[in-house]
């Protein structure tokens, strides 16, 4: 992690904390690395089975989890001091209502920090690593799973801006692979093969997504696949 994402992600310390859209907890990991220590932290998340194996990770404080729709959360507000949200709003049926909440649930001048991979590409490698996401979130919204391509920066502050908060600092940043990333991606790789083959999918849209999936391997062959962009974006609630 470079010095400045561990500064952003540190100085979230707060009392309360809200991890929004929390999955298994890598992002209350990373925040702990960085140096944040919250006093209470609620982990919230849709899926209940994430949230399940979340409760297995050691962590201190041991989050309280709860499993909610973040567009519709069960809090009273003013319920935070400081929220984050990593890899999720582009996984939200409902962004701006789940914004709107967020700002709603925060102290006034409340922080709130949004990790999202990013849809804007430096190389072909990474213009791979999107491309693959992008066939994955189309995947998934055929079997009724809300996933939609990465945002653009823009798009992300837009929906910030727009939603009650003030962008205070902002980075772009390519985070750093320990390791084989080639590697890391072919089981991924393997596995959407997979779901393309045996999903209930009209036939049609299988054979569109099997061409591109046949092109994304013939690209990766060129040109080779490294992580995708990331934005970390610190915001105030007005
Ligand atoms: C890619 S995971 C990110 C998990 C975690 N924040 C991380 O960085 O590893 C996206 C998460 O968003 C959750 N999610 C999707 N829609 C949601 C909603 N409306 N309310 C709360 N969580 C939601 C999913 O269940 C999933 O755990």
């Amino acid at each position: 992690m470079s010095e400045r994402l561990k500064a952003m992600l540190g100085s979230l310390s707060c009392r309360r904390f809200l991890d929004a859209a929390s999955g298994t907890g890598d992002f209350l990991a990373e925040l702990r690395e960085a140096g944040a220590v919250f006093e209470r932290v609620v982990a919230l998340d849709l899926e209940a089975h994430w949230l399940i194996e979340g409760r297995e990770r050691p962590a201190e404080p041991r989050p309280f989890h709860i499993q909610a729709d973040l567009a519709r959360p069960p809090f009273p507000p003013a319920s935070f001091d400081a929220a984050g949200m990593a890899n999720g709003l582009h996984h939200l049926a409902e962004p701006a209502a789940a914004l709107g909440q967020l700002r709603r649930l925060l102290v006034p001048g409340g922080r709130l920090i949004i990790k999202e991979g990013l849809a804007e590409t430096v190389d072909k490698a990474q213009a791979n690593r999107l491309a693959y996401h992008t066939l994955m979130a189309e995947l998934d919204a055929y079997r009724g799973r809300s996933h939609r391509p990465s945002y653009t920066e823009r798009a992300v502050l837009g929906l910030l801006t727009e939603n009650g908060f003030t962008v205070k600092e902002r980075l772009s940043y390519d985070p750093h692979f320990d390791g084989d990333y080639r590697e890391h991606m072919d089981p991924r790789l393997e596995r959407l093969r997979g779901w393309i083959e045996t999903e209930p999918l009209d036939e049609g849209v299988r054979n569109e997504l099997r061409e591109r999936y046949d092109g994304l391997r013939r690209d990766i062959e060129r040109h080779g696949v490294r992580p995708q962009r990331y934005l970390a974006a610190l915001a105030r609630r007005d």
